[in-house]
């Protein structure tokens, strides 16, 4: 967990160019899981800045749409301040690795079983 400190800030390395199939690891994935348990492993959470969200679920959606909607955060398609700060920190690889690990669980999985 301490390894959320020692977040680096990759984003740039990740060249929306590079449109090669990025496989997604669910182990890697750990190391970035841990910052967004804070707020999306808490059934009903709400965030309130700037207004109040419901934070969704990310536990048994599709690779796919979770890819989709990192990226569309990352390009601003998608609104959200703190997911497009979060989306700009990770790389395609990151995403890659996300997408994997959040559809391969369920929405009954407990976030805080990850080690
Ligand atoms: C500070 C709280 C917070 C953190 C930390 C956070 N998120 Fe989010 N996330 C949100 C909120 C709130 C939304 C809904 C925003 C909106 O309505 O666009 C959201 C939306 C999403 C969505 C879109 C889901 C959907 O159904 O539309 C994805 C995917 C996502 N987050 C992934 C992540 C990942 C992966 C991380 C960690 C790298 C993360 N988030 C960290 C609060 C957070």
């Amino acid at each position: 967990m301490k390894k959320l400190l020692t977040m680096v800030v990759l984003g740039a390395a990740a060249t929306a160019a590079q449109a090669q199939e990025v496989k997604g690891n669910v182990d890697a994935a750990k190391d970035k899981v841990a910052m967004c348990i804070g707020c999306h492993g808490i059934p009903g959470y709400r965030a309130s800045f700037p207004e109040t969200y419901e934070v969704p679920m990310l536990g048994g959606q599709s690779a796919k749409y979770i890819e989709n909607a990192l990226k569309g955060y990352q390009k601003g398609e998608r609104k959200h301040p703190t997911m497009r700060a979060i989306a700009a920190s990770l790389t395609e690889q990151d995403i890659a690795n996300l997408a994997a690990y959040y559809s391969q669980q369920n929405a009954e999985t407990k976030p805080n079983s990850l080690k």
